[in-house]
This record gives structure tokens, sequence and C-alpha cells, in this order.
């Protein structure tokens, strides 16, 4: 019988490990041989621990499961798929997994992500097998007409990226991996490294054939101890079958992969300072241009991705770039890896094609708000991304309808708040952030955040609100238009969203002073 049980960090974080231990514990004292498979995250996080029984009928998930559920369940007959309260039915026809269109998380919380074999049974490797098929141009040209954009968050077009990087002229390029997810509410990277991690080395193996690079590195955060083991794992086992090393696949051309852990800093994931922190240095953000395409790492034509760009290449090079631009709307097509958090009843991951109205994702999908409040703000895009009014939530899932309402669909992260936040505060906390993580190189960013804090307090207290007010306004536009990077550069837009669509927040009289 195999026994299914995630082993990805939001699980463990909510008791799995107890979970797996008892399930084995009890197998054995009632001599019921099992193998117990440790998967990643489907992703639907309020039903972690989620545990899956194979039978005849299909993977019967049961959850959320605890320790002390165990022996129940073996009474039950669970090992057989059998009723019980934490049964939820076959997990496959679940409405919440139905209801996505997974792409790129496919295999994640099906498959064993250590085994290779496993992920061979389950289409990988093609897309790596496909593209040692054809020249560096023809995969650079289809991933272009995938329409595949950069899922870190700029949106910028992967395929004229890799193509920047291919035509560039060098003896030697490197392929880095951006894996440094900074932005709250955001954990796609992770579970996609924790649960599938042989889809991003073969996505960057792609890569490197495609541009002509030899070596690669993967920037993880540090805050990321179970993605860490689980990569190191898997590039050992690639390079052991063969997958990395001298002859990728026996096809004679050379790919190597390694890990560095990042420095613990929300600007290492700005692609130029991570370049600074992967060289050994303190992570200042470099001036571009020269772009990293034409002078990274090293000062070397680099290709910086994000972990989605990369896992959603495979797919696209296996079932071609057209299958791929086939999901999605406008400008933005294929899939987007959603991930919902925040005050909300059922919040995870959820992989849909671009065009979906957040509405049906944060209510349909994520069951309003867990406290049963009213939704009041939605924050989309990571800590620099705007606040969106409840009203604003028919805006579909797009790069270019976000741009039009003055917000940002970022890495996916989407952040819901109930009728009790206080909007002046989250326009507080948006300066905050940037102060303590500017790299302090541009003054807009590092004495403007400052400033930013002190204007907001002022604003509230009630001191001469109307002129501090136009100062704060101000402020934002310089720090927009002024900003070396994103870090400066998008600060003002949570906190211009707060005081456009919330402005009562900050025009309340005054707390009495005590
Ligand atoms: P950007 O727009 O400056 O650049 C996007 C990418 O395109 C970069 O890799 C850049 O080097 C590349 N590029 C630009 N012109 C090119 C050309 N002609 N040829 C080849 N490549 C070219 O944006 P940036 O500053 O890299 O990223 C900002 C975004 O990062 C924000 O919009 C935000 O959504 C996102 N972000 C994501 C975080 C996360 O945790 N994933 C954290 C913080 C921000
Ligand atoms: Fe550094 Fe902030 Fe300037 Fe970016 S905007 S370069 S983080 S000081």
């Amino acid at each position: 019988i195999r026994i299914f049980v995630p082993v990805d960090a939001a699980a463990l974080s909510v008791g799995a490990e107890g979970v797996a231990q008892a399930i084995a514990k009890e197998a054995e004292a009632r001599g019921i041989a099992i193998e117990l498979i440790r998967n990643g995250s489907r992703g639907m996080l309020w039903l972690e621990p989620m545990v899956e029984v194979e039978t005849s009928e299909g993977r019967i998930a049961y959850g959320p499961v605890a320790a002390r559920d165990i022996i129940g369940l073996f009474e039950a007959g669970f090992q057989t798929g059998s009723a019980h309260a934490l049964r939820l039915g076959q997990a496959e026809e679940l409405d919440w997994l139905k209801r996505q269109q997974r792409l790129t998380f496919a295999r994640v919380g099906v498959t064993d992500p250590l085994s290779l074999a496993d992920y061979r049974a389950h289409d990988g490797l093609k897309g790596l097998e496909k593209a040692l098929s054809l020249t560096g141009a023809a995969i650079v040209e289809e991933v272009r007409e995938s329409g595949l954009r950069g899922r870190g968050g700029a949106g910028f077009p992967t395929g004229i990226k890799w193509k920047t990087v291919h035509d560039a002229r060098a003896e030697q390029k490197y392929i880095v991996c951006n894996a440094d997810e900074g932005d709250s509410g955001t954990f796609a990277d992770r579970m996609l490294i924790e649960g599938d991690p042989f889809l991003l080395i073969e996505g960057m193996a792609i890569a490197a054939i495609a541009v002509g690079a030899t070596k690669g590195y993967i920037y993880l955060r540090s805050e990321y101890p179970h993605a860490h083991k689980v990569l190191q794992r898997a590039i050992l086992r690639a390079r052991n079958a063969g997958l990395l090393g001298l002859s990728v696949l026996g096809s004679g051309r050379a790919f190597e992969l390694e890990v560095r852990l990042g420095a613990g800093a929300y600007i290492c994931g700005e692609e130029t300072s991570l370049l600074e922190s992967l060289e050994g240095k303190r992570a200042i953000v470099r001036a571009k241009p020269p772009i990293p395409a034409l002078q990274g790492l090293f000062g070397q034509p680099t290709l910086v991705n994000n972990v989605l760009s990369f896992a959603a290449v495979p797919w696209i090079l296996t079932h071609g770039a057209k299958a791929y631009a086939d999901y999605g709307m406008g400008r933005s097509r294929g899939t987007l890896p959603v991930q919902l958090g925040g005050n909300v009843r059922r919040g995870g991951l959820i992989e849909l094609a671009f065009g979906i109205p957040l509405r049906e994702i944060i209510e349909d999908m994520g069951g309003g708000t867990l406290s049963g409040r009213p939704i009041r703000a939605v924050q989309v895009g990571g800590p620099l991304g705007a606040y969106l009014t409840e009203k604003q939530l028919d805006t579909p899932m797009d790069y270019e309808a976000l741009a039009g309402i003055k917000a940002m669909l970022g890495h996916g992260g989407i952040v819901v708040f109930d009728d009790s936040v206080d909007m002046a505060k989250q326009a507080r906390f948006a300066f905050e952030f940037c102060a303590k993580e500017s790299c302090g190189k541009c003054t807009p960013c590092r004495i403007g955040a400052t400033r930013g804090v002190e204007l907001v307090d002022r604003i509230v207290a009630g001191t001469e609100r109307p002129k501090n007010l136009a100062v704060l306004r101000d402020l934002n536009k310089l720090m927009t238009d002024a900003s070396l990077c994103a870090m400066g550069g998008l600060t003002p837009m949570p906190v211009m969203s707060a005081l456009n669509h919330f402005f009562e927040d900050f025009d309340r009289p005054p707390a009495p002073k005590l």
C-alpha cells in the first residue's frame, strides 16, 4: 500500500512529520506493509497535513490529519480508502484542484520529488530531450513564441531575454536562477523546489543549452532550509544520472549547477544585487545598463530568471509553444501559479491561465475571509504591490489589466485583508519595509523611505495634515521617478493605493493623547 505524506515545509509546519511517523509506527504494529512516500504539497494548505492513500479508485485524500488521528484512521481502514470523518475523496477530483490548469505544478504533490524514475514516468525530461535535438536559436524561438514572460514579477518577455544572451559573444556565459523569493505572501518558488526539483534543473539545463552557457547557479534564500536540502540532493542525483555534468544526457554538451544560499536581505532578490552577492560582495544594486544579459555575473553574459520562469520551459518544449500560448489573455500567455494568503478561508497555491478575475480566485476558491468579515483590501504583487478595493476585484489576472488600475501582478502573491485593517498603518509599513531593506545606494529610497514613515506618522497624528499630505504625494512621485531600482521605485505603489482608495484612514480625528 502506497501512502503519501507531504514533506513540504508548509505541511511540516503543521505536523506532517509526526503524522508520517505515526503512520509508519501504526502500520508496523498492525503488520500492514506500506510504502511511505514523502511528496510535495498539492497546495491546499488549509487541508495540510493531507495524507493520500493509493487505492484501485485512485488516490484517496484525508485531511487535515493530526498524529492523534492515525489510530482511528487505521481502525476505520483508511489504508483501503474507507470512510472516515477526515476523508476528502479522490484527490484529483477535489474541486479546488480540478478548477486549476496545472502545467508548471502538474507533478507537485503527485510524485516523489527526489525520484528521477518517477519524474521520467510523469513526462519528465521530455523537454530537455527535445531541446537537445534543436539548435540554440530554435529553442529560444520556441520560448519566444510561447509568450512566456518573467514570472519573478517584472513580466519581461523571456524569449527576448534568452535571445539577448544567446546572441552575446563571450567565452563564458552563466545561467542564474533567482530563488530569493522575498515577496511577502509568496511561496510558489519554495513549493516548486520542494515538490519537483528536477523540473527546475531541467528548465535551467534547457536554458543553458539554448544560450550556450555551461555553468549555472541557483541563488536560494537562506530562509528555505527544506528547499535547500531537497535541491542539493536532487542536483546530486541529477549529476549521477548524467543529467548534469560534462555531457548532459550524453549530448556532449556540458552544464554544471550549484546552489548558493542568499544573504538574507530582500534586496538580494533584485537581480544585480543578487549577482553582487553571488560574486561574494555586499548586495548593492548595480546601475543598469549594462543589463545582466550582456554583462552579468563576473562581467559575463548572464541569464537571470525566476524559478517559475525556468520551470515553465520544459512544458513548453514538450508540448510546443502554441499549446502554451493557447492559455491566457492578451499579452499574458500561459498560466500563473497564484499564491493566495492573508485573511482567507482557503489559502494556497492555485495555478490558472491568465484572465480569470481576481474575485473568482479570492471568493470562489479562497472562500472569502477567514474571519468571516467583509473583504476591505487585497494586496496583489508582494509588499511593493498595490492595495485593491473590493470593487476592483473584477479585474482579470493580466499584467496589462492590473497596470491599467495602477497595480501589478508581480510574482503572483495575493494577500487578503478584512475590514479591521488600518490602511494608514499599511502605508506606514510600506515605507518602514523600504527603509529597512533599502540597499542605500540612491537617495530617493535611502532617505525617502525614512521621511515617508515620519510623514505618515504626522498625518495620522493630525499635524499640519493638508501640508503633509501634499508632501507625501510629492515624495511618492520623486521616489517613483528617481529611484535606481524597483525597491524605492515601487514602494509608492502600496502607499498611493492606500491613500487614494482608503483616504478615510488618513483623515480620522487623531487619537487623544493620554
Ligand atoms: P525590470 O523591468 O528592470 O527588468 C526585468 C528583467 O528584464 C530583468 O531581468 C532585466 O535585466 C531584463 N531586461 C530588461 N531589458 C532587457 C533587454 N533589452 N534584453 C534582455 N533583458 C532585458 O525589472 P526588475 O527590477 O528586474 O524587477 C522588478 C520586479 O520584480 C517588480 O515588478 C516586482 O514585481 C518583482 N519583485 C519580485 C520579488 C519576488 O520575490 N519574486 C521581490 C521583489 C520584486
Ligand atoms: Fe538601493 Fe533603494 Fe536605490 Fe534600489 S532604490 S538602489 S534598494 S537605495
